[in-house]
């Protein structure tokens, strides 16, 4: 049986960071859903293309041509990683994922990338929506206070500037949005694991992520080992 874990979550949960630990232990691909409406939320702004143009956006994001290669992350081959980490992109990224057009224009390649051997999908909707029938749902949150403290460090690493008390602002109002939309809201899948992860280490997070995954697809502690 292929692999397939999902984890989902609020922005700034540590979604991302858990996403990629995991895919590394048990060698599997990676998938950063929300990267690909930063992506398009980008190449909206390339075009000229409002974000609320629901029919343009979603001929954009059938077009564009997206490959994740490492750290790397190419919108019609060029590499725009760093560009597509602001704020900025991503309150344009939660705009245009609230259209189901959109959503629906990204449906198929999201599911054509959980090939062989497996994969680590992160984001909104993938226990809910996109992979149904995974092994494995996690639904990781904590507070926004926290997440905005992440997000900050995050930024700060990568040579962006950042200011605390706008990023709780931020991450309010882009939670509210996220969960209050008509298509794939925020909500955790009912077969959902939930770890609240305010006070725990990112090391902490991942036992217990692992733990899930082995629960579900045994086979994989060859590969990873069992947690810890
Ligand atoms: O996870 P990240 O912060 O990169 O996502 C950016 C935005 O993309 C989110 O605020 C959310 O609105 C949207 N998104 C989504 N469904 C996903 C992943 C992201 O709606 N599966």
């Amino acid at each position: 049986m292929l692999p397939i874990v999902t984890i989902d979550g609020p922005s700034g949960s540590g979604k991302g960071t858990i996403a990629k630990l995991l895919a590394a232990r048990f060698g599997l691909r990676c998938l950063d859903s929300g990267a690909l409406y930063r992506l398009l939320g980008l190449a909206a702004r390339q075009a000229g293309t409002s974000l609320a143009d629901a029919d343009r956006l979603a001929e954009i994001a059938r077009s564009m041509r997206v490959e994740f290669e490492g750290e790397r992350v190419l919108l019609d081959g060029v590499d725009v990683a760093l560009e597509i980490r602001t704020e900025q992109a991503g309150n344009a990224a939660s705009k245009v994922a609230a259209l189901p057009e959109v959503r629906a224009a990204l449906l198929q390649w999201q599911r054509d990338y959980a090939r062989a051997p497996g994969v680590v999908a992160d984001g909104r909707d993938m226990g809910t929506v996109v992979f149904p029938a995974a092994g494995t749902k996690i639904f990781l949150t904590a507070s926004a206070e926290e997440r905005a403290k992440r997000r900050y460090n995050q930024l700060n690493e990568k040579g962006l500037s950042a200011n605390l008390p706008d990023l709780v602002a931020e991450i309010q109002e882009r939670d509210e949005r996220d969960s209050n939309r008509s298509v794939a809201p925020l909500r955790p899948a009912s077969d959902a694991f939930l770890l609240e992860s305010t006070s725990l280490s990112v090391d902490e997070v991942l036992k217990q992520v692992v733990g899930q995954v082995l629960k579900a697809y045994p086979e994989l502690a060859e590969k990873g080992g069992p947690a810890g």
